[in-house]
């Protein structure tokens, strides 16, 4: 099977950090409440750039750090749940914004788990063409879909943008090994938000897009359930055991899924990156982003393999098991 290999990781997030204590002015809440029951300290919130703008600045920077030029991106595929538009794609904003001619351009929208698919949809799409290197971002601008005086969420999410430029490569030392994606239609209505008036049932009042609704304990119980078994199905897929995987690079969305996932697997706590206390959750941007910053520091090493495993809208979850 043809090996396909990231070959360089990137991630931007806005300038403007908001901290727990910011927020207490807006909302009912505290710096104690927030930390204590999600592990965020601050996020980032974007003043005047929208999510094409975010990924952009990841896309420029997979480019430069591979040094691959625009015309030789034969995909982009964004992730988000927070587009600029209906129409056009961010995607296809970002690949002209890129020059990236040669590029076919499109989004997904499959909200926390949005990176995970887009890369399961990118890795069939090199696989089956004649299509060499595709860019996979994840970019959220979820403020603007946030009620600022809404406790229940608005302490949860941020901005921010990261991204992976994958390529068929010969080396056969770094690639896909397994990966596991399901959906759950039947929950669609545990997490909500955009939602317009267009359809039947909706309604009738609301002209704009809704700000976040989400059934935060059923999600709960939903990731501490799902995300273990989604690992352990990638495994099967991949033929490795739980115990040579080397990190598992988990949605952020709240520490205490994180624990809980360690716990289920039985797999120690130091192997689950975390960076939520900085970002908050920022849906399909989240993973890219960790990604990007234990490649950075050397966390992530070549050769080690590690789980990808996302979460959230849909409900949906998704893992890919990989070789980096
Ligand atoms: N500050 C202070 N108090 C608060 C806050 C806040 N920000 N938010 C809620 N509370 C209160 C509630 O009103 C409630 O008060 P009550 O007991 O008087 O009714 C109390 O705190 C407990 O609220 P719970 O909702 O039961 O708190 P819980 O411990 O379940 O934590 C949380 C809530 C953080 C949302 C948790 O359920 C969670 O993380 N769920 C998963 C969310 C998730 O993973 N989403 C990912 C997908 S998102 C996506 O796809 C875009």
């Amino acid at each position: 099977m043809q090996n396909i290999k990231i070959i360089s990781t990137a991630s931007y997030t806005p300038p403007q950090v908001v901290t727990n204590n910011e927020l207490t002015t807006l909302m009912d809440t505290s710096d104690e409440w927030i930390k204590s029951r999600t592990g965020i300290s601050q996020r980032c919130i974007s003043q005047d750039e929208n999510t094409s703008g975010l990924a952009f600045k990841v896309a420029k920077q997979l480019l430069q750090k591979a040094l691959v030029s625009a015309d030789k991106v034969d995909l982009i595929i964004i992730a988000t749940m927070s587009p600029d538009a209906y129409t056009p794609s961010t995607a296809a904003i970002v690949q002209g914004l890129l020059g990236a001619g040669n590029a076919i351009a499109f989004d997904i929208s499959a909200a926390c788990t949005g990176f995970v698919y887009a890369y399961n949809i990118a890795e069939l799409m090199l696989r089956s063409s004649e299509m060499r290197t595709a860019m996979i971002i994840g970019a959220e601008v979820l403020s603007k879909l946030i009620d600022w005086h809404d406790r229940n969420t608005a302490v949860l999410f941020g901005d921010g943008a990261g991204g992976v430029l994958l390529q068929k490569s010969e080396d056969k030392t770094s690639g896909t090994l397994g990966q596991h994606w399901q959906t759950f239609g039947q929950l669609s209505n545990k997490i909500i938000a955009g939602q317009t008036n267009i359809a039947p049932g909706f309604p009738k009042d609301k002209t704009s897009l809704t700000t976040f609704s989400m059934a935060g304990r059923d999600v709960y119980r939903f990731a501490t359930h799902e995300v273990p078994n989604s690992i352990k199905q990638a495994m099967k897929t991949a033929h490795v055991n739980l115990n040579v995987i080397d990190h598992f690079l988990l949605h952020q969305a709240n520490v205490r899924i994180i624990r809980q996932i360690a716990k289920e697997l039985n797999q120690p706590l130091t192997k689950f990156p975390i960076n939520i206390d900085k970002y908050g959750n920022t849906a399909a941007a989240s993973e890219p982003i960790l990604l990007a910053e234990c490649v950075n520091a050397g966390v992530v090493k070549r050769g080690e393999i590690i789980a990808l495993s996302g979460f959230g809208g849909g409900l949906s979850v998704s893992t890919i098991i990989l070789k980096y």
